[in-house]
């Protein structure tokens, strides 16, 4: 058990990665709490969980809203006493290029994408210190590390920010022992994807791009986000690991 009694806050996980970074942690003897604005789906999530025998609970959280963030953190610390770890996933993408993206748009991805992170450091670190320390798994992307050429602008942006928002953190409280580590995938199977992959030309594209010549499963960046997260990476912090088949190695 690689996480046994340990308190894990894993945004966007009512489906998707988040979904399954949640179910490997639960694996692993975490209790997870899937915190996601879908809180139908954030239940079922949970629910599932419970079924196969892990511990978890769902809570609304909109990533965006300091209020949303204010109302967890209480609710979880009154609750379970402590919060070990921190899995900012929750992200959402533009494809439009900055010269056709409209400014609520390209405000829209960055709230997400980066206000959100932010959020969940500002009220969740004050939670890490008082316990004395803890993880954070920060999801960027592939597109935190290149200036991808399939990838829209706004999202490569917003996913930069995340890459230095983890090292800035991660050296701004390792004397409290919090860690903040980074996960890069390169495309994975999810809903965000399905959607492209509708066209099988750019499907064609996105997998004749990576040397390993298959996409990222969930399980595959669920795996890298438990290693993180977990003390096997005790010595680990402010760094950016790729889960990308090779994309970002040529
Ligand atoms: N799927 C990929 O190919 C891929 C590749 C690299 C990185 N990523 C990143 O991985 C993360 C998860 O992606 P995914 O493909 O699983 O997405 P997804 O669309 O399948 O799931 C995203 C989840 O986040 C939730 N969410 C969205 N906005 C929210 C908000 N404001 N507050 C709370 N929850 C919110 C949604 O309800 C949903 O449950 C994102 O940060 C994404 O950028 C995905």
């Amino acid at each position: 058990m690689r996480l046994k009694d340990k308190v894990a806050l894993i945004t966007g996980a009512a489906m998707g990665i988040g979904e399954e970074i949640a179910r490997r942690f639960a694996e692993e003897g975490a209790l997870v709490c899937i915190a996601d604005m879908n809180e139908k789906a954030a239940r079922e999530a949970a629910e599932g969980i419970r079924r196969s025998g892990g511990r978890a609970r769902a809570l609304r959280l909109d990533v965006t809203d300091e209020a949303s963030w204010v109302a967890a953190a209480e609710e979880l610390e009154a609750e379970e006493g402590r919060v070990d770890i921190l899995v900012n996933n929750a992200g959402i993408t533009k494809r439009q290029p900055l010269t056709e993206l409209p400014v609520e748009d390209f405000d829209g991805i960055m709230a997400v994408n980066v206000r959100g992170p932010y959020l969940g450091i500002k009220h969740i670190v004050p939670i890490m210190k008082r316990n004395g320390g803890g993880s954070i798994v920060n999801m960027s992307s592939i597109c935190g590390l290149i200036g991808h050429k399939y990838s829209g602008e706004s999202y490569i942006v917003s996913k930069g920010a995340v890459t230095l928002m983890t090292k800035a953190v991660a050296v701004k409280y390792a004397a409290h022992n919090i860690r903040c580590n980074s996960v890069h995938p390169s495309t994975a199977d999810t809903a965000m994807a399905r959607e492209l992959f509708k066209d099988p030309a750019k499907k064609k594209e996105r997998l004749d791009e990576i040397p390993l010549g298959r996409l990222a499963s969930t399980r595959d960046i669920a795996n890298a986000a438990l290693f993180l997260a977990s003390d096997e990476a005790s010595f680990i912090t402010g760094v950016a690991l790729p889960v990308d088949g090779g994309l970002t190695a040529y």
